[in-house]
């Protein structure tokens, strides 16, 4: 098969020709000189008289714990630096709540994770995509009044350069569960902890991660990222999530209900010490827990200085005193990222307003091209996915699910279009 000739997929469209496999050469009516060849999933087949759809469904902040499904928001064009997807599958976050009931105003486009095929490329991004190509990834959605940006809807736009090309062995409805956590995952791992970045085959680096909460969404995706980063990982969770953190090759994986949890990391950590750790929980027990388990290296360091480093995805308030257990002379550094600052506007949230990071966007931008290399050689699995019934319209109902706790472990995912 050719190279696909890229050309935006609106207007009437003719097949002329049946390929082989998947592809079928269409002819687009307004634009008799060009042919194009594109994947049968893109292209919508209609009769000739039928006008082409301009507009979309798609959920809406209606006010504060209130979506209104509406059928009628226009289908929006791409600028230069954008491309148009056609949604196939999303999937919920803990953030589609918290950010309907606390941090979203009346309008506001809803949703972050998606899976989809790219239907329509801005001026400037011929080069990156071509009509037809499997995508995945997060939109900055429930942003102020704008309805225009959101992943639950039928087409959505994203900067062509943050969104994730898919392998033809991962579905969508696997692909859209890992928007968020992986985005969250990479900006804490690379760029709070400040880890060596994940290779396809990693080169073992002796030193240890803990990973709090490695049975969230997040956590499960920092696991493999660790490891693909060539570190040892210890890890924790509640028992009925052991086997599937070590299915991801969790080093050690701790029940964090037993009363001894804190010493059963101790005991697993080792020579090389614990200097960094991800809180995927973010509460004060929880970093009094991560707090307990820091521990300085056997070996002789060349600072004078031991430092320790504990990124948190969440504000936990007042942090704990550090322990008496480390040396006096050393120091920990927190840090907390926030994965929208990645994706180019300011905001309002947590009681603050962000800017929008340059340094941010590029590291995602970086990050995403590998992350694409990784799926493709098979290396990152999503958390485990139920797919639900009812497309956008049983979405609300999801959402609360995930806000009452009704949720563990695993994913709700939405399929959008078939
Ligand atoms: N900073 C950012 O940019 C950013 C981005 C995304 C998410 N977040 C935040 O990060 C957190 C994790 O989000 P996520 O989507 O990855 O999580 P998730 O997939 O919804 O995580 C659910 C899992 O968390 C575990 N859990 C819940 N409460 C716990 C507790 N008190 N102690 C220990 N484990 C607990 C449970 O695992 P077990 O069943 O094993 O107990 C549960 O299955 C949320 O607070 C979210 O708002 C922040």
């Amino acid at each position: 098969m050719t190279k696909p000739e890229l050309y935006p997929l609106r207007g009437s469209l003719r097949v002329t020709t049946i390929g082989e496999g998947r592809h079928v050469k269409i002819l687009p009516s307004s634009c008799h000189s060009r042919r194009l060849i594109c994947d049968v999933d893109s292209v919508s087949f209609a009769s000739s008289k039928m006008a082409p759809k301009k507009t979309q469904s798609a959920l809406i902040v209606q006010a504060k714990d209130k979506a209104q499904l509406r059928h009628d928001l226009a289908i929006p064009s791409p600028n230069p630096n954008q491309i148009l997807i056609r949604t196939r599958a999303v999937a919920l976050n803990p953030s589609d709540w918290m950010a309907l009931e606390l941090f979203s105003r009346a309008g506001a486009g809803m949703g972050f994770d998606f899976a989809g095929t790219v239907v329509e490329l801005g001026s400037g991004t011929h080069q990156l995509w071509a009509i037809g190509e499997r995508v995945a990834g997060m939109v900055h959605g429930y942003h102020s009044a704008d309805y225009v940006q959101g992943a639950f809807r039928e087409y959505i736009l994203t900067d062509a350069d943050l969104v994730m090309r898919i392998p033809a062995h991962i579905s969508f409805a696997e692909a859209s569960a890992i928007g968020m956590g992986i985005s969250t995952a990479g900006q804490a791992l690379y760029q709070s902890l400040m880890l060596s970045l994940p290779e396809v085959e990693p080169k073992p680096v002796d030193e240890t991660i803990l990973i709090y909460g490695g049975s969230t969404s997040t956590g499960s995706l920092a696991i493999q990222l660790a490891k693909l980063s060539g570190y040892r990982v210890i890890t924790t969770c509640s028992a009925r999530n052991k086997e599937w953190l070590r299915s991801l090759q969790a080093d050690e994986v701790i029940d964090y209900t037993d009363e001894d949890a804190v010493m059963s990391v101790l005991d697993s950590i080792g020579a090389a010490g614990l200097t960094s750790i991800l809180d995927c929980i973010a509460n004060p027990d929880t970093a009094a827990f991560c707090y307990q388990c820091l521990t300085p290296s056997e070996r002789p360091t060349p600072t004078s200085e031991p430092t320790f480093t504990y990124a948190s995805l969440m504000p936990v308030g007042s942090l704990p005193p550090k322990p008496e257990s480390l040396p006096a002379d050393s120091v920990i550094i927190h840090r907390m990222n926030m994965v929208y600052t990645s994706f180019g506007r300011r905001f309002n949230l947590l009681d603050r307003t962000w800017e929008p990071s340059p340094m941010d966007r590029e590291f995602m931008v970086r990050f995403y091209r590998r992350v694409e290399n990784l799926l493709s050689h098979g290396k990152l699995r999503s958390m485990p996915f139920t797919t639900m019934q009812g497309g956008l319209a049983g979405i609300s109902r999801g959402i609360a699910e995930v806000r009452d706790g009704r949720v563990r472990g695993k994913k709700l995912v939405y399929v959008v279009t078939e």
